[in-house]
């Protein structure tokens, strides 16, 4: 394990009523720009229960942001939050909203030319507007870590970035704000933090034993609560387990000091970006295939992952490794989450517009070894045919 420093800024309050906190959380002084979806929070009364704990406040609204947040939406943020003289953010919606949020927030201290240069890379982070949350969706964990992934439409490019001054102030988890989710979206906030989870942990052994162990417990947890979600909507325990595990899967605290891999989520990024496959779907198609292809590499860890994941102890290394391979492609179908490209309508073309997008996007040594070259993607993608 190699030395680190863990810092989680982020103030968490959670379970049920916890909405009302936001009294306390939000300084008494601030212009708000509260920043949420396409208007789920409207229905389902979340939108209510903020405004209620707000009282008080000067509270702007920008509505709208879309599923896969877009420089160009938050670039009208960015006008409204200057008209108001906003000088607190608070992100009421799922991975979308917080993301967008993120970009805003760093893009109002930016006194460059572009904003878009932040994601880029090109220019520096130097600061973020102070930013709160209150989640909707168990997925991302973006609620409680400092990246965020924004898509610029006119250059077709979906790009992660991330600041230590993007973490937010809190987050509220209420799981009762989850339950109008619909069956889709449960399914895919599932699917991500597994994967979430397997792209810390499915590398190679780093001597990490309690990031091995709490790794392996929220697999298991995942693959506990998931279906139990899906099935009964009032299941509260499930809700409540399912959103506290999906931010223990990415708020940093599992991949100290112990190599990590995201090659899945760098080509998912481009399946989005192309074809508009939502995130979740887009991991699930290709992780079972990055596992195949890149089995040799991830041979000791895939061992682990048999035996401590899925209770397999019996046969060849090589079958217990077919065989969890076999039950994560099962786990994703039983949640209806595709593991083929032709089950999101997607043939052979998609093979090597990804790989060009990848190579256009310096996405050339993935990998915890960088070894998922521009080649090896393409021979992840059509195994995920
Ligand atoms: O927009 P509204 O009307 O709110 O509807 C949303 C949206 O249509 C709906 N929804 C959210 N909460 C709801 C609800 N509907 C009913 N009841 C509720 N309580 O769900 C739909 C999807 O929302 P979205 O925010 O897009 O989903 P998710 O949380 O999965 O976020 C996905 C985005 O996060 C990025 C992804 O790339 C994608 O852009 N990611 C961010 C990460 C991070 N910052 O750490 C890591 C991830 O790997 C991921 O890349
Ligand atoms: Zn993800």
């Amino acid at each position: 394990m190699k030395n680190f420093v863990y810092a989680n800024p982020t103030r968490i309050l959670f379970g049920k009523g916890q909405i009302a906190a936001l009294a306390k959380q939000v300084p008494e002084s601030a212009k708000v720009l509260l920043t949420y979806g396409g208007g789920s929070i409207k229905a389902n009364g979340v939108h209510a229960q903020v405004m209620a704990a707000l009282a008080g406040r000067a509270v702007t609204e920008f509505g709208g942001i879309e599923p896969n947040p877009t420089y160009e939406t938050m670039m009208r943020a960015a006008s409204a939050a200057r008209g108001a003289g906003a000088d607190f953010i608070l992100a009421v919606g799922g991975g979308s909203v917080i993301d967008g949020s993120k970009f805003l927030a760093a893009a109002l201290k930016h006194d460059g030319a572009d904003p878009w240069d932040l994601v880029t890379g090109a220019a520096r982070i130097r600061g973020a507007l102070p930013l709160g949350v209150v989640l909707t969706l168990p997925a991302t964990g973006s609620e409680s870590n400092c990246g965020a992934v924004v898509t610029h439409k006119g250059q077709g490019a979906k790009l992660a970035f991330g600041h230590p001054a993007l973490y937010p102030a809190f987050a509220v988890l209420d799981p009762e704000a989850t339950r109008s989710l619909p069956p889709r979206q449960v399914a895919n906030g599932v699917g991500d933090a597994f994967v979430h989870v397997v792209e810390q942990y499915l590398t190679v052994p780093a001597g990490g034993m309690v990031q091995d162990a709490f790794a392996e417990g929220l697999l298991r947890t995942l693959v506990a609560v998931g279906p139990k979600t899906l099935a009964d909507a009032d299941d509260m325990e499930a809700r409540a387990n399912l959103m506290w595990a999906a931010n223990q899967a990415l708020n940093g605290l599992i991949s100290v000091g112990v190599p990590q891999d995201w090659s899945t989520h760098m080509i998912g990024h481009e399946l989005t970006a192309l074809y508009g496959v939502d995130h979740a779907r887009s991991l699930s198609i290709v992780l079972p295939a990055m596992l195949k292809v890149r089995r040799a590499e991830k041979r000791a860890k895939l061992v682990q992952y048999a035996a401590n994941v899925w209770c397999l102890f019996d046969g060849t290394e090589d079958q217990r490794i077919d065989a969890a391979i076999e039950r994560t492609e099962s786990f994703f179908r039983s949640l209806g989450l595709p593991v083929r490209l032709a089950e999101v309508g997607l043939g052979g073309e998609a093979v090597p517009a990804v790989r060009a997008n990848l190579e256009a996007h310096g996405m050339t040594a993935l990998g915890e070894d960088r070894g998922v070259t521009p080649a090896v993607a393409e021979k992840v993608l059509a195994a995920a045919r």
